[in-house]
């Protein structure tokens, strides 16, 4: 049993960005420190992923991007593996059936082909169920991975450039975009990674060009919806250039 810290008065005359993608890490280390086994530290980042994205829709966020699962991670022991991917069919059985309550609309971005065919169904289900809220929608990356999701798209265009439907010189920022996991999802503005790492790990590189990055020692397991807001807040006392002039 977890219980939540009763939850500060927000601000909500602050601008909230429109697209925040967070790297979930700190599972492990949280259960260590405990004695715990990892999948422990797993299970409790579930939670603070259900308080992140109920708190998200809150505020009126429109994307929230979360790593749930990179295309390195299958380098983890099998039981580890096995315990997210079991949290995660929890999870989306339990979306699936409070649906029409929470009104979250999915999707997913990486490869789902190597999931078993039970997560696969429940996420063609959750992502066909809920095309119809227009609130916040939800990216899950599962097995998912910058570079790869970058090939996949090189190998799209050039299969339309053998195809004949278009030729190589004609390539543009925008279509590739457009066989990118993310088609028509705006670039996450503010990217996220607590547990204390400084580093991207392949996530979201193609999208997170001119974002802004929030790194915090806090880990995943205990970032709270007020540590998003300090998040906010950092977002917003930046001054976005673009590559142009102070
Ligand atoms: C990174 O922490 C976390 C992961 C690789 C898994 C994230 C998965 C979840 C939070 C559960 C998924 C479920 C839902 C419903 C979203 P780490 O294990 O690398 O932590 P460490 O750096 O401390 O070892």
């Amino acid at each position: 049993m977890f219980f939540r810290k009763k939850q500060k008065k927000v601000d909500l005359s602050r601008p909230v960005p429109t697209h925040i993608a967070i790297v979930m890490d700190g599972n492990g280390r949280w259960a260590k420190m405990r004695g715990l086994p990892r999948q422990a530290g797993h299970k409790v980042g579930a939670e603070a992923f259900r308080t992140i994205a109920n708190y998200a829709k809150s505020i009126g966020l429109k994307y929230l991007t979360v790593y749930a699962f990179s295309t390195e991670n299958w380098k983890r022991s099998e039981e580890e593996v096995d315990a997210i991917m079991e949290l995660l069919e929890r999870y989306l059985r339990e979306a699936i059936a409070d649906m029409d309550k929470n009104r979250v609309r999915f999707c997913f971005f990486g490869d789902l082909t190597r999931l078993s065919p039970e997560l696969q169904e429940e996420a063609r289900i959750a992502v066909e169920r809920s095309k119809k809220y227009a609130g916040v929608q939800v990216n899950f990356c599962l097995n998912y991975g910058g570079r790869d999701e970058i090939v996949r798209a090189a190998q799209s265009f050039a299969c339309d450039c053998i195809e004949g439907k278009c030729r190589p010189e004609e390539l543009t920022e925008a279509m590739l975009s457009e066989r990118m996991f993310s088609a028509g999802v705006p670039d996450p503005e503010l990217v996220i990674r607590p547990g204390g790492e400084l580093r991207t790990s392949n996530f979201l590189l193609w999208q997170s060009a001119y974002a802004e990055y929030y790194f915090t020692d806090v880990l995943w397991p205990d970032f709270t919806p007020e540590e998003l807001e300090k998040a906010i807040a950092s977002f917003n006392g930046r001054n976005r250039r673009f590559g142009g002039a102070k």
